[in-house]
């Protein structure tokens, strides 16, 4: 694409800012030789526009929980407050005992014991630290982001006691998290195909 072109593409109020003169050819000052984009030397620095994205605002949306539980933050909760926060937060859609709905069922304790095979945590997920990292991410689904990590932690311990994990008297923070071994862990295999059209 040649300059011209790239000036035209712009032009929506923006030919000042992208180094063009008003008839849409490249500013006499842009300056610099074209490079495979043909942007090389008309492109401004900066638009304009926007502001730079501080540490402190790139860490409010850095919130993602790897499966050996790296990006856990501190806190805890127990099973007995998780409750709460499940009947305030969770049980309209996942029903009392997580598996009623209308919503996704939160319990299965063995992959055969319905049809197709509970997907649902105890038989499924393969970390809890992806429970945690999930809850807090998309949970409650119509206001995620709004329970504290103490709450997270705490009615993740609910569910992980609804499926039979930890006992009743639990209190999970990362470190007890990250050490809880699922049994679906080993339900799964590396996917290390290389080629053929499954592959992407
Ligand atoms: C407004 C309804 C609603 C509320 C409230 C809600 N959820 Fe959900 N939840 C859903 C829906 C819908 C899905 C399925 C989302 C999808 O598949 O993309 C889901 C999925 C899930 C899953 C994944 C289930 C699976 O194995 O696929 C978990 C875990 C979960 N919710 C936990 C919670 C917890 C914990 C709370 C309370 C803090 C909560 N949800 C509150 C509607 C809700």
């Amino acid at each position: 694409m040649g300059p011209a072109k790239v000036c035209a593409l712009v032009a929506s109020g923006l030919l000042a800012a992208a180094g063009c003169a008003p008839d849409g050819s490249p500013a006499p000052d842009a300056g610099g030789e074209p490079d495979a984009t043909g942007l090389a030397g008309h492109a401004p620095d900066r638009f304009g526009f926007g502001t730079p994205a501080s540490e402190e605002r790139v860490a409010l949306w850095d919130i993602d929980v790897k499966p050996d539980g790296e990006g856990l933050p501190p806190g805890s909760g127990s099973v007995a407050e998780g409750r709460r926060v499940y009947e305030i937060s969770c049980l309209q859609c996942h029903g009392p005992t997580g598996i009623e709905g209308p919503n996704d069922r939160l319990v299965s304790t063995a992959p055969w014991e319905e049809w197709p095979p509970g997907r649902a945590v105890g038989a499924y997920w393969p970390y809890a630290t992806t429970l945690f990292d999930y809850t807090r991410r998309a949970m409650p689904q119509t206001t995620p982001g709004t329970l504290t990590d103490d709450e997270v932690y705490a009615v993740v311990a609910f569910v992980l006691n609804l499926n039979g994990l930890v006992p009743d008297d639990a209190v999970l923070d990362a470190e007890s998290l990250r050490n809880i071994s699922m049994p679906a862990r080993d339900r799964f295999v590396p996917d290390d195909r290389t080629g053929g059209p499954v592959v992407r």
